[in-house]
């Protein structure tokens, strides 16, 4: 099988297609605007290139792959609030012309990067695919309306399109400048001698799900056999997630005993639009996958921190 990954400079890109090359053919489409040349993998067949380049379906044909993992994205919840047009750009049209492109060159699979942005302020935990969606960002609108086009497009086309929605992903190579997760933050503080600030008052969960967990889950994703499922509510959309609730103090203890950092963490004011508790219902990607997350939260977190302690 030829896989063609957008986003596979990035950090869940460069994971996944570390893993993929074992088995499969893989080319990589990134404009290295986050992602790092360093991480893609030399076996790949590579071009530097942003999605919305009216290049881009000649490179995918070129490549011509059987299957199409999309994870090139405006990632940012904060950069979509400050330039919510580009967000809409790169996440919405950029989404829409990866799928016509990979349509057009023969791909007979798409799975597009979506998150738990979609839903919003929860309204049941652990969040199965058909809750009700009702973003509060400007990024989570635009991962929304990139999972409705898909939608329209398997009702339309033979080609199973689908969307994956991530939890709140972590693991090496996760970046910890800009918006970067909790835990990436936390590691680079406790590594550099920092004292790590917690914002608001930590008791705040979220389903952190670990980037080995989210490439076993997009790998078995690729090589399953059941014809995704177009829930009539829940849509043609996986949850890829633990189910498992975590505070920020939890993770934080958890970090504290690898680290031996002493120090109490500091405090910082609740940032605008967090919501308080976050949990995504894993079941439907079990039941259709064959796949579970098995990294335990204490396991994946040591081989994050031990990943920043090498980077520095
Ligand atoms: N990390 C998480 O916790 C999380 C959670 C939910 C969803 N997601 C989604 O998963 C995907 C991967 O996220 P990540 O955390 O690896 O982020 P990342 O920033 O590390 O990876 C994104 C990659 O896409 C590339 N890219 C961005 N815009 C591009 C464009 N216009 N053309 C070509 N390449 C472009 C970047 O250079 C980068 O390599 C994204 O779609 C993101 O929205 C991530």
């Amino acid at each position: 099988m030829r896989v063609l990954v957008t986003g596979g400079a990035g950090f869940i890109g460069s994971n996944l297609v570390d893993v993929l090359v074992r088995d499969f053919e893989v080319g990589v489409v990134d404009d290295l605007s986050t992602g790092k040349a360093e991480h893609v993998n030399p076996k790949v067949w590579f071009k530097e290139m942003d999605i919305l380049d009216d290049g881009f379906a000649r490179a995918l044909g070129e490549f011509g792959p059987d299957a199409v993992v999309h994870l090139a994205a405006q990632p940012s919840v904060a950069a979509s609030l400050l330039d919510p047009d580009r967000d809409w750009e790169v996440n919405a049209e950029g989404t829409r012309r990866v799928a016509e492109a990979a349509r057009d060159a023969g791909a007979v699979r798409v799975y597009s990067a979506s998150s738990a942005a979609v839903y919003g302020e929860p309204v049941e935990l652990p969040l199965p695919e058909s809750a009700q969606k009702d973003p509060l960002s400007p990024y989570g609108r635009s991962k929304l309306a990139s999972e409705e086009l898909l939608a329209s497009e398997l009702a339309s086309s033979a080609v199973d399109f689908a969307s994956l929605r991530f939890s709140n992903v972590y693991g090496p190579r996760q970046d910890w400048r800009g918006e970067g997760g909790v835990v990436a933050v936390f590691c680079a503080a406790l590594v550099a001698g920092r004292v790590p600030t917690i914002f608001g008052s930590g008791k705040q969960t979220r389903d952190f799900v670990f980037v080995g967990d989210v490439v076993a889950a997009i790998g078995a994703a690729l090589v399953s056999d059941s014809r995704l499922r177009d829930d009539p509510d829940g849509g043609p959309a996986y949850n890829i997630s633990t189910g498992q609730q975590t505070s920020v103090e939890a993770l934080a203890k958890v970090l504290r005993s690898f680290s031996g950092f002493a120090e109490p963490y500091n405090y910082g004011p609740t940032r605008e639009g967090d919501i308080e508790h976050s949990a995504l219902d894993p079941r439907k990607a079990r039941s259709d996958f064959g796949w579970d997350a098995r990294v335990s939260l204490e396991n994946g977190l040591e081989q994050t921190y031990r990943w920043f302690l090498g980077s520095e």
